[in-house]
């Protein structure tokens, strides 16, 4: 009881992360993405793209929303990148995520949109 009365007086970004590792907790039981994202780019994703990503108010297509990530997904990966590099609509230039290299865009890409990795998993 303490420790949930403590989490809801947390900061919104610590109750992003909250919502990243219980999303964590489900996906690994349920697909062999997370084999592919690490604890920083988890941190990454928490910290720039969960505010809009599991946010319906800001019109961003959500995390396992796969009905509308399918349609994103045959844009293919390059072409996506692209766009979250440049932005694209009420997509930020970077996602915001000035310190995501390359390998983390598509990582955290394939991650939000629930695509396989490179290995097909
Ligand atoms: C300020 C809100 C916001 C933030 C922060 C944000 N996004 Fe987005 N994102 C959006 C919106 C809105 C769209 C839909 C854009 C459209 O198609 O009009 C979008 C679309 C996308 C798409 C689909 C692009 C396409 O080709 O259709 C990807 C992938 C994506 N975001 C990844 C990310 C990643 C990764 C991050 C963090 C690094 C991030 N976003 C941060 C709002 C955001």
């Amino acid at each position: 009881m303490l420790l949930i009365r403590k989490m809801s007086r947390r900061s919104k970004a610590n109750s992003y992360l909250l919502y990243v590792l219980m999303l964590v907790g489900c996906l690994s039981f349920s697909s062999g993405l997370l084999a592919q994202i690490d604890e920083r780019q988890m941190m990454l994703l928490a910290n720039n793209c969960l505010q809009c990503h599991a946010s319906a108010e800001t019109g961003a297509p959500l995390i396992g929303n796969a009905e509308k990530w399918r349609s994103i997904s045959a844009k293919g990966e390059d072409k996506i990148l692209e766009n979250v590099v440049h932005g694209i609509g009420g997509m930020p230039p970077l996602g915001y995520c000035s310190a995501c290299s390359e390998d983390d865009f598509r990582v955290l890409i394939r991650f939000i949109a629930g695509l396989p990795d490179q290995k097909g998993h």
